[in-house]
This record gives C-alpha cells, structure tokens and sequence, in this order.
C-alpha cells in the first residue's frame, strides 16, 4: 500500500502487474537528487524514474545525447538515497547498451551495483534490443522497454514528434511492444504516441504501460518533475499539465532573499550567535 507519506513496504516488479490487473493507474515521476527523490517518496509515487532527461534538466545540455553513464550512476545513487523505499528505475543512457548485448549486459551490471537502483530503462524495439532484453532479465536486471517517441534517437527521427500516426508505424510499434513483454521488460514507457494507438497496446499488454503525452488508456502516467511543478519556463508542450507553479515561487524567494540582504533586514541578530560569557 502507498499513503501519502510514503510506501509501507517497497514495491517490486509484481506489484505493477497486479497494479494493472487492478486497474490502479502507477504514477511514475522523475528525480535526479536526493532531496526532490525524498519529496516524491513522501508524496507516494509509485516508482520514480532518473530519467536521462536528466541531461537537460539538470546538466544543460539540448538533448538526452551527450549524457554518460557515470552521469546517470552518480545521479541515481543520490535518489536511491533520498528515497531509499521507492522503487526506483534508472535509464540506461546513450550508446551504453546498443553496440552489443555484452556491452549492455556490463553498462547493466555498473549501474545496478554502483546506483543501487530496482530496475533499468532502455529505449527502441526491434530485434536487438529484444535480444539485449532477454540478456538483461536472465542475468537478473529488471528492464523497463521505452517505445514511440525515444529521445536518444531524436536525430534520426528528426525532433521531438508524435511517433505511430501512419497505420505501418502503429503496427510496427504494436509488434514492437510485444516483442519486449515476450523478451522480459516488466513495464514498457510509450512516449508521443496517438491515445487509440497506446490505449490498444496497453489492452495487448499483461505488462503495464506507463504514458507520457500518450492519452489516458495507459496503465500508468510519468512526467518530468520539473516539468509537472512549473520549474521549466516556456516549456508548455500539449501533453504537460502544470501541478503547481513552484518556478514562480522560486523566484519570488530568491528577490526575497536578495532585497533583503541588501536592505538590512536579514540577517538579524536572531539568526547570528553569541560567544561564551
Ligand atoms: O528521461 C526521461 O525522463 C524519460 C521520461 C520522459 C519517460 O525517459
């Protein structure tokens, strides 16, 4: 059971099988550090996602691309210790799985025992990463498909753009998503694609899906945090809905702090210490 204080006991990859057979929508949101994955753990998301988006939120960079592997070990260990009952996932990042399933299986290995985290994400479909799946789940690491819009390929697919419109694609993303539940993946994330399409997938599926701009026919919902909270200025894109408007309130504190520091009027000598008598 999740309250919201936080989850009674940790969930594993059979609690969201169950979750979907249910019919309990999973919500799954994402953490890069310590103190946000202690907020979300207290709130009782369900399972939190370091996503590699941790390359634009937090290091800067204009895609999920240049993001390493250590980037994603170092980031993950600080949520596993914000929020050490959740479950949590971590995205395995740019060409750390794809040029072989030997290469995936040690990219795997590293960020298991060097993060600590529950599961790993991988995104794409195909035969490969079937293969790289079945890999993964034999030698024991619970992996997590990403399918329709998968941002590590965003050159290829030339933007960030709804993926599955063309009945050919759909189907190829169909045939897609259950070669990952046949191959092992416990729950498959499906990005940017048309509500019938994923609500279809998620009916073929004993695994759940988790959406994100994907429609409510999901099993599941995740979104960026920084997204969800109001902290990404400018950043409207259709799908999002803002939960709060913590990026205003930042700011205001943040004037706040500065016209007071320089009108006097903090520190005071409540905040400062006295020396012994
Ligand atoms: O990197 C990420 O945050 C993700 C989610 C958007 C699903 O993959």
């Amino acid at each position: 059971m999740t309250t919201s204080s936080g989850p009674e006991r940790a969930k594993s990859v059979h609690s969201f099988r169950e979750m979907k057979r249910r019919g309990e929508p999973i919500t799954v949101l994402t953490a890069y550090d310590h103190l946000l994955a202690g907020y979300l753990e207290r709130a009782g998301v369900d399972m939190i996602l370091v996503g590699d988006s941790l390359g634009m939120t937090v290091l800067g960079y204009a895609s999920t691309v240049p993001v390493t592997l250590d980037d994603m070990i170092h980031h993950g260990s600080a949520v596993r210790r914000g929020a050490p009952r959740s479950f949590v996932v971590l995205d395995l990042p740019f060409m750390s799985y794809q040029v072989s399933a030997e290469q995936a299986l040690l990219s795997a290995g590293r960020a298991m025992k060097e993060s600590e985290v529950n599961a790993l994400k991988l995104e794409g479909g195909g035969p490969a990463i079937a293969e790289t799946v079945r890999r993964m789940t034999s030698a024991g690491v619970p992996v997590m498909g990403h399918l329709g819009l998968t941002p590590q390929s965003v050159h290829q697919l030339g933007g960030y753009r709804v993926q599955g419109r063309a009945p050919s694609d759909a189907e190829r993303m169909e045939a897609d998503a259950l070669e990952l539940e046949a191959a092992g993946c416990f729950a498959v994330v499906l990005e940017l694609v048309p509500s019938e399409l994923a609500a279809r997938i998620s009916e073929r599926l004993d695994i759940p899906t988790i959406g994100i701009g994907a429609g409510p026919g999901c099993d599941g919902q995740v979104l960026v945090t920084y997204d969800a909270l109001g902290m990404n200025p400018g950043f409207e894109p259709r799908f999002l809905r803002r939960f709060a408007e913590a990026g205003r309130e930042i700011e205001r504190g943040l004037q706040a702090f500065v016209e007071s520091v320089r009108d006097g009027t903090f520190p005071t000598d409540e905040h400062g210490f006295s020396a012994d008598p």
